[in-house]
């Protein structure tokens, strides 16, 4: 009895259950459990949450509040939407409110005071714009409309397929939490806001101008010494989806208001690989510890992986993630160039100890979670993997 009791309590110590969200052009976003037990893991789609629909693109988390914002894209039809969701105790979320915004939405970030009022501000690639809700008390997943910025172009950019309009591609907040960054991939900007404490009305800055054609599509920050302060060093890394490139900024708070910028480096997103034809950098993100930069490279498939069906001698087609060693000085060290599980890696998220690695694959339709070395840096093998109806768009960590 004894011995059964402690082989008892050594199963539920060493199993772990964590939940996913994922977002999926087919209209549902799909709770996902990840469980694990003495290395071994399991990937199951738990529940299904509609609602923010036709088109989902892209999630939000507020775990503070216990809250999940969705955004629809819209595709086939005008508007585009906002959705919040309460999260379950078991995964499961309820829809609380869904509101018809401008056309287009693809990111969204949080912003304003953590304890008090907060807002979300939303890029809206399709319509050319950004916009601004207030968000309601804590636990109650209420919204409402605050403002729209809509931009124009006075003429395409150099490539005019892709920069025949502004395309706001995604809302990051800086670490101080102060200015709002808008990467827009048909202006070659990315727009800086800052915003009323009493009212989360944005306000406009000087935009960062990167370099023409380029196509800046999404960015993120990074301390060197892990301090949000205003004279410390803060860099911004910003992944051009046309050029293929990522490009570090010494950021700066002038006395005057705004944010300045001054390049520091610039490289492939293929690292010392030579970048293929029709490649489209996506995502962008720092590891956890501060150590490592990711990119998720779409549209050339650099790896294949052996089919799931063994007996099926036909590989598979993986388009790849980069990594590279984050330097003091804002430069970057390149590392490692790996299959990213699939096709299309659009988006990819770490969990909080940056040991395993969620990708949604848009075109082949699954989420796989890729081991990672934490002290390295390097990702591995899958761990798991998931089939999710529709063309994947976005996948979070609910921890
Ligand atoms: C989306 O969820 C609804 C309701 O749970 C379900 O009826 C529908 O089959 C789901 N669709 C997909 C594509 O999973
Ligand atoms: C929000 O409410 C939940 C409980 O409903 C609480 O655990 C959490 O700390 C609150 N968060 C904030 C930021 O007030
Ligand atoms: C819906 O789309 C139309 C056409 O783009 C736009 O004029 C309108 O403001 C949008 N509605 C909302 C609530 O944003
Ligand atoms: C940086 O600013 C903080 C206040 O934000 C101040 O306490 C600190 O002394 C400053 N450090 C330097 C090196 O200027
Ligand atoms: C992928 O890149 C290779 C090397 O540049 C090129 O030969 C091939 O045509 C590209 N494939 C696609 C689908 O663009
Ligand atoms: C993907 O590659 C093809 C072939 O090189 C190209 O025509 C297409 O524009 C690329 N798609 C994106 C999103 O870059
Ligand atoms: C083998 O795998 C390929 C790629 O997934 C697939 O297109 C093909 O239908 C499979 N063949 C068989 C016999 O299952």
């Amino acid at each position: 009895m004894l011995a059964l009791t402690v082989l008892l309590a050594a199963i539920t110590a060493t199993a772990s259950a964590t939940n996913l969200f994922v977002s999926s052009y087919a209209g549902n976003i799909t709770t996902l459990s990840l469980t694990e037990h003495k290395g071994l893991f399991s990937l199951e789609k738990v529940f299904f949450n509609g609602g923010c629909a036709p088109s989902p693109s892209w999630l939000t988390l507020d775990r503070g509040r216990g809250t999940l914002y969705c955004l629809d894209e819209g595709l086939p039809v005008p508007n585009g939407s906002l959705s919040s969701y309460l999260i379950r105790p078991d995964g499961s979320l309820t829809q609380v409110e869904r509101a018809d915004t401008l056309n287009g939405p693809v990111s969204g970030v949080l912003y304003g005071d953590a304890s008090g009022e907060r807002a979300i501000a939303l890029a809206h690639y399709g319509g050319s714009a950004l916009s601004s809700w207030h968000l309601g008390t804590n636990g109650t997943g209420s919204f409402s409309f605050n403002q729209n910025i809509i931009f124009t172009l006075p003429h395409p950019g150099p490539n005019a397929a892709r920069q025949e309009a502004p395309h706001e591609h995604q809302a990051i907040i800086d670490p101080t939490g102060q200015f709002i960054l808008v990467p827009d991939l048909g202006a070659d900007l990315v727009r800086v806001y800052s915003y009323s404490s009493t009212t989360d009305q944005l306000m406009a800055h000087d935009p960062l101008s990167v370099a023409p054609g380029s196509g800046p599509r999404h960015a993120a920050f990074y301390n060197p010494y892990g301090i949000a302060c205003q004279n410390c060093t803060t860099f911004l890394y910003v992944v051009a989806e046309l050029a293929n490139t990522v490009t570090a900024f010494a950021v700066t708070y002038p006395q005057a208001g705004g944010l300045a910028f001054e390049e520091v480096y610039s490289t492939s997103v293929y690292g010392n690989f030579p970048l293929p034809a029709g490649n489209a950098a996506a995502e962008i993100a720092v590891s956890p510890d501060n150590r490592f930069l990711i990119i998720s490279n779409r549209n050339n498939t650099s790896f294949s992986l052996p089919n799931p069906d063994r007996r099926n001698s036909t590989r598979i087609p993986s388009d790849s993630l980069a990594t590279f060693a984050l330097n003091c000085d804002g430069s970057l060290a390149f590392r490692q160039l790996w299959p990213a599980g699939g096709s299309y890696p659009r988006h990819f998220s770490m969990n909080s100890h940056g040991d395993l690695v969620a990708v949604g694959l848009q075109q082949s339709s699954s989420v796989v979670v890729l081991a990672r070395d934490v002290a390295t840096g390097l990702i591995g093998n899958a761990v798991a993997e998931v089939e999710v109806e529709g063309q994947v768009t976005c996948v979070v960590w609910d921890e």
